[in-house]
């Protein structure tokens, strides 16, 4: 249609060629016509799969096509500054895949851009926000059907991850979704975490802590725990339970699945991985980004957001190499 947003999609591996066949094939009022990656294989193969796109081989050009009102950020975390920058001096909304940047400083320059122009352009792709699960979960404590939240417990296993996630990339990669989840559950800031690093799996890389608890203190006084494990060999499980003073509730125990009795036993399949699990979560994210983008502003966890997950992930990744409890350094919101 012709009143459709126009999105570029930068970076079309595993998620970019996912959220690209989102938009052009369930997500309304978007049309993919522009795909960028620095592999040009990669984006023609993708391209070809996406009827009306065309590959833009520089992410710059990309950004800043005539046939291009707004882009999608799928690029690995340390191209993120310049490709967000240019989608803001250009004043385009633009979804940025977690994280913001890989560092506090750039993160925070990000923010301070963002609020000089006036206008909320950058959402971040922390897409759980979106998952029925945990939007019921945030009503339910936000309308008190808990009492005071005292703790959350998360878990965050997949069952299998590329060598490169080593301890540090599995805070910055893997935690930083928990970081998001405790923020927006609670509705507060984290101001200080522990990392705990046990007795390793054999299947862990040498080296690696995999896994590893993660210890959140957040300025309520409510701590969070976070069990994080990306090698267990069976399924991507991630489940949180928040314990309130008058009751506790547990989300992710994959009830949207079969439930079988059979030869006297009972069980169900958990979720392989993070697409069968958050699929609909993508979905929505999506829909309502791009119902935004047309309006020229974002619905979502915005560039504040990105920045607090970074700056947690940055005290988690001191954490991990001094082994002591550190206190989350941010400056103040602009
Ligand atoms: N929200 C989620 O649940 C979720 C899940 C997985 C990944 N991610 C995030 O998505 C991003 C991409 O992760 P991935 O797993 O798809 O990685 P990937 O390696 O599969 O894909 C990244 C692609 O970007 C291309 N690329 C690299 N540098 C580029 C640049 N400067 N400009 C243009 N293209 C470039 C690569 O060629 C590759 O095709 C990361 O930020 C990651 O943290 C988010």
């Amino acid at each position: 249609m012709s009143d459709d947003l126009r999105v570029a999609v930068l970076g079309v591996g595993m998620m970019g060629s996912f959220h690209a066949s989102t938009l052009s094939t369930a997500v309304k009022g978007a049309t993919v016509t522009v795909i960028n990656d620095f592999s040009a294989g990669t984006a023609a193969k993708v391209s070809a799969g996406i009827p009306g796109s065309r590959v833009v081989a520089d992410p710059f050009e990309a950004i800043n096509a005539d046939d291009v009102d707004a882009v999608v950020i799928a690029t690995p975390g340390a191209a993120h500054e310049e490709q967000v920058l240019a989608c803001l001096e250009r004043g385009i909304p633009v979804l940025c895949e977690k994280p913001l940047t890989t560092g506090i400083d750039t993160a925070y320059r990000i923010v301070q851009r963002e609020a000089e122009l006036g206008r909320q352009l950058i959402q971040l792709g922390f897409m759980r926000r979106f998952d029925t699960e945990y939007a019921e979960l945030r009503a339910l404590i936000a309308d008190g059907g808990l009492g005071a939240p005292l703790m959350v417990h998360c878990t965050h296993r997949n069952p299998d991850v590329p060598p490169h996630f080593n301890s540090e990339f599995m805070i910055r990669d893997s935690v930083v979704h928990e970081v998001d989840v405790v923020r927006f559950l609670l509705d507060t800031e984290i101001t200080a975490i522990t990392v705990h690093k046990g007795l390793a799996t054999s299947r862990a890389p040498e080296g690696v802590n995999d896994p590893m608890l993660v210890v959140f203190e957040t300025s309520t006084g409510a701590v969070a725990t976070d069990e994080i494990y990306v090698r267990t060999g069976v399924a991507y499980e991630v489940r949180t339970e928040v314990v309130g003073e008058t009751g506790s509730a547990l989300i992710g125990l994959d009830q949207n699945l079969v439930r079988t009795t059979t030869d006297g036993r009972w069980g169900g399949t958990l979720t392989p991985g993070f697409v069968q699990r958050f699929g609909a979560a993508y979905h929505a994210e999506l829909q309502r980004w791009v119902n935004a983008a047309r309006n020229g502003t974002i619905d979502g966890p915005g560039a504040w957001d990105g920045y607090a997950a970074v700056a947690v992930c940055e005290a988690g990744v001191e954490a991990v190499r001094t082994g002591q409890r550190v206190e989350v350094r941010m400056s103040p919101r602009p």
